[in-house]
Formats: structure tokens, C-alpha cells, sequence
């Protein structure tokens, strides 16, 4: 049997297949197919792999921690790797914050739902159209890209309300009609459906990832900080998919100069290894006590020696400012796109790149650019609430040229398959 058909015998087919790669190796920004072709992969178990695969100061660090034990409870002693990793994070977040490892992204965002209703004793939660922040029930209930993710599992948590994201191209807006767009539904909600006091938290991607690569106008996360202030909300930024770099800063509120209340991270966080954080105020956290929350796996230590070492290099190599620097110029290199008719927008922010196309044909297009990226030897990802868009989403340590010579790739394709019939 093919390893396709052993999948089909063996796996629930919840989770569609995107290519038919038998994946044999990761090697630095590349996948390598048992088949001997190569790949380079713009997607990175999506956005994980923030230093490419096997990167040698990940896998001395996992090395050395599995050496040792790979899996003590973290209620169960003390254990360096883990405190490590949460100082070197507090670090680069703040002076007095505290850290709480889950698993992923979606159990940062639960303990983020948990925490702010804890903290706060009250019941709602406001959250944005578009937004990805998982699928557990929880965080499920708070992600609203895709009707199909929600739909089946209904009722999902009650007292969550949801406003548009001041997304232009998906309001058919200009930043500045979307985002007053927003303040007015912020007002009605506010007035019409729910009082501030009743609101324990706020959550927000800094750039809608699974919504489209959505880079909100300038001064709307900014604008959410002094309203969830004035009315004794918490500020829960989502850096799931934006943190630890790619966007040019190390988290993506920095662009915007707020501090948050609390910080939910997944993603590129374990090096490659599943890991999830929570990482708050201290007068926000100091008070969650006492096991009112917890997880067998979470805060892994081998788990947090890869995040850890992942962390360290992008710090001490400078990536977070190469993110920077590289995004720009991938970006002037997308714009040479902008102009072809059936390209709505080019966008981003560091290596969080993406392309939106247009018209009735957009997600077909997509789908065709990504099976003729495949054939020329790029993996690519989509994204947006129909999938009419295409995100890039390197290594931040991927090669200059690997990742313009990409966008030459993908602007050939885009245009090669304009015409072709699905
Ligand atoms: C912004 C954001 N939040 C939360 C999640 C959920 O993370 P996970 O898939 O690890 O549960 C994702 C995943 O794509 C995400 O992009």
C-alpha cells in the first residue's frame, strides 16, 4: 500500500490533505520527497519553523534535554529548561510579566479566556470577523473565519460577541472608513448588546493570519488599549502566528507601541516542538492559583530547551530585524504584481507576506497557483475568509535570494495559470 492509502485506511479524514509529497526530509528553508524532488517551503508547518529545519542549535538543545528526561509534570519539581525559557521570554516582554505553558496555540487562547474571566469575574468576551484563534471549544468560539469550523459544534460558548476587523479589502473600505467602521460597531455593541462591565477581555490578532495576512490601520490596536482601559477590560493580544519575529518586531503590538494585558503564543514558540504559552501582567496573573488551571504536557521541557534555542538565535543572529529589512524588499518584489488584473492587493509586515486576488475566479486561481507552485518546486499556503489569498510564510533565516527568486516563481505562476479553466 502507498503511504496515501495507509493514510486513508488508518486516519480520520478530518484534516484534507494539501499536496500528495511524501515527505522524506526537512533540510534548512527546504522539504526533501522520498521521490528525491525538493521543495522550497514558504509555509513551515505553518509559520512554526522559524529557523528552517534542523537547525543545528535546536537540535543540540533537544539532544541535550532528551539526554536527560523528556517529560516530568511541571507541578512535579523544578526543572531548568523550563524557567529558562520563561525568563528568557519575560525578558523580552516585560519586566513583571508571568509565563503559563500549554500545548498550543489554541490552549494559550483557552487559558487566555480562563485567566481573563478569572481575573476580572466577568462573563463576555469581544472578538474580531476573520479572526483564527483555534478550534477547541473556547477558542472556537472566538475564531470567526470560516462558518464551517463553527457550524457543526454549535452551541459554542455563550456571551461572545463578535465586530469586524477593520479589514479594507474585505469591507471594500479604506483603512480609514474600516476602522471607523469599527469604533461604530464597537459603540453600538456596547450600548445595544453588552455593558463594558460586563466584558472580561478583548482578543485580537495584531495581523489577522488565517483571515488573510490583514494589516489593520494604523492606530486601531492602539485605539482598542485605551478602550479596554477606560473600562477595566483586558487587552488579550494573539500572537499565535505573529510572535517571536516574523513581523519585523519581536510581537507585533510593538508597532504599534501598546503593552497588552495578556499574550497568547504558539506557533514558531517551541522550535518545531508543540508547545503553547500564556504570558501576562503579573497583577493580572499573580492571583491564579491554587491548580484553577493545568495541563499534563504543558511547558514540556524539551519542548522549552527547543523554544529556547530557537529564541536565542533569533535574538543573538538579529532575525527580528532581518524580518524587517527581508519583508521589505520581498514586498517591493510582490508590488511588481499589484498590477496584474486579477491581483486585488499585495501586503504584509516582516516575513508575514501575502497576495489577494480578485474577482469571482480568486479562490480557483489560488488553488491552481498553488498546484503549479508545487510542480515548479514551491510550497505555498492560502489564506483569507475564502481563500483568495495566498501568504508566504519563510523561515526567518530563509536566503535573500531563495525568497525573491520564490516571488519570481510565484509571479510566473500567477500569471501562467490566469486563464486556465479549474
Ligand atoms: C492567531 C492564531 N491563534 C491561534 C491559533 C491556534 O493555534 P493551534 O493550531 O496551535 O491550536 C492559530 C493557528 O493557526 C493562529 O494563527
Amino acid at each position: 500500500m502507498t503511504l496515501a492509502e495507509r493514510y486513508r485506511a488508518a486516519l480520520a479524514p478530518v484534516v484534507p490533505m494539501e499536496t500528495s509529497i511524501e515527505i522524506a526530509r526537512g533540510e534548512g528553508s527546504y522539504l526533501a520527497a522520498t521521490d528525491g524532488r525538493r521543495y522550497l517551503d514558504l509555509v513551515m508547518g505553518i509559520a512554526v519553523n522559524a529557523l528552517g529545519y534542523g537547525h543545528p542549535a535546536v537540535i543540540r538543545a533537544v539532544t541535550e534535554q532528551v539526554s536527560r528526561h523528556m517529560h516530568v509534570y511541571s507541578g512535579s519539581g523544578y526543572q531548568e529548561s523550563v524557567v529558562a525559557f520563561a525568563e528568557a521570554l519575560t525578558a523580552e516582554v516585560g519586566a513583571d510579566s508571568l509565563v503559563f505553558f500549554g500545548n498550543s496555540g489554541a490552549e494559550a487562547v483557552e487559558a487566555a479566556i480562563k485567566a481573563a474571566r478569572f481575573a476580572t469575574k466577568r462573563p463576555a468576551i469581544i472578538a474580531f470577523r476573520g479572526s483564527f484563534h483555534g478550534r477547541t471549544l473556547g477558542a472556537l468560539s472566538l475564531t470567526a473565519s470560516a462558518a464551517r469550523y463553527r457550524s457543526a459544534y454549535e452551541p459554542l460558548l455563550p456571551s461572545v460577541y463578535h465586530l469586524d476587523y477593520p479589514a479594507p479589502t474585505r469591507l471594500d473600505m479604506t483603512p480609514d472608513e474600516a476602522f471607523q467602521h469599527v469604533r461604530q460597531q464597537m459603540d453600538q455593541l456596547l450600548t445595544l448588546e453588552v455593558e463594558p462591565e460586563q466584558v472580561a477581555c478583548v482578543v485580537v490578532e495584531g495581523i489577522q493570519g488565517e483571515g488573510g495576512y490583514v494589516v489593520p490601520p494604523a492606530g486601531f490596536v492602539p485605539w482598542l488599549r485605551k478602550l479596554t482601559r477606560d473600562h477595566g477590560m483586558l487587552l488579550v493580544m494573539d500572537e499565535v502566528q505573529t510572535g517571536l519575529g516574523r513581523t519585523g518586531r519581536m510581537w507585533s503590538y510593538q508597532h504599534e507601541h501598546i503593552e497588552p494585558d495578556l499574550i497568547t503564543l504558539g506557533k514558531a514558540l517551541g522550535g518545531g516542538l508543540p508547545l503553547g504559552a500564556l504570558i501576562g501582567r503579573g497583577e493580572v496573573l499573580d492571583a491564579w492559583t491554587g491548580g484553577l488551571h493545568g495541563s499534563t504536557f504543558g511547558g514540556n521541557p524539551v519542548s522549552c530547551a527547543a523554544g529556547l534555542a530557537t529564541l536565542t538565535v533569533i535574538r543573538d543572529e538579529g532575525l527580528v530585524e532581518r524580518a524587517q529589512v527581508l519583508g521589505e524588499a520581498a514586498l517591493a518584489r510582490l508590488e511588481e504584481l499589484a498590477a496584474l488584473p486579477e491581483i486585488r492587493e499585495v501586503r504584509g509586515r516582516g516575513l508575514m507576506l501575502a497576495v489577494e486576488f480578485q474577482g469571482q475566479d480568486a479562490a480557483a486561481h489560488v488553488e491552481r497557483v498553488l498546484r503549479r507552485g508545487l510542480e515548479r518546486g514551491l510550497y505555498l499556503h492560502p489564506a483569507g475568509v475564502r481563500h483568495e489569498v495566498i501568504r508566504l510564510m519563510p523561515p526567518l533565516n530563509i536566503g535573500e535570494s531563495a525568497l525573491l527568486d520564490a516571488i519570481g516563481v510565484v509571479a510566473d505562476v500567477i500569471q501562467e495559470t490566469a486563464h486556465v479553466r479549474s
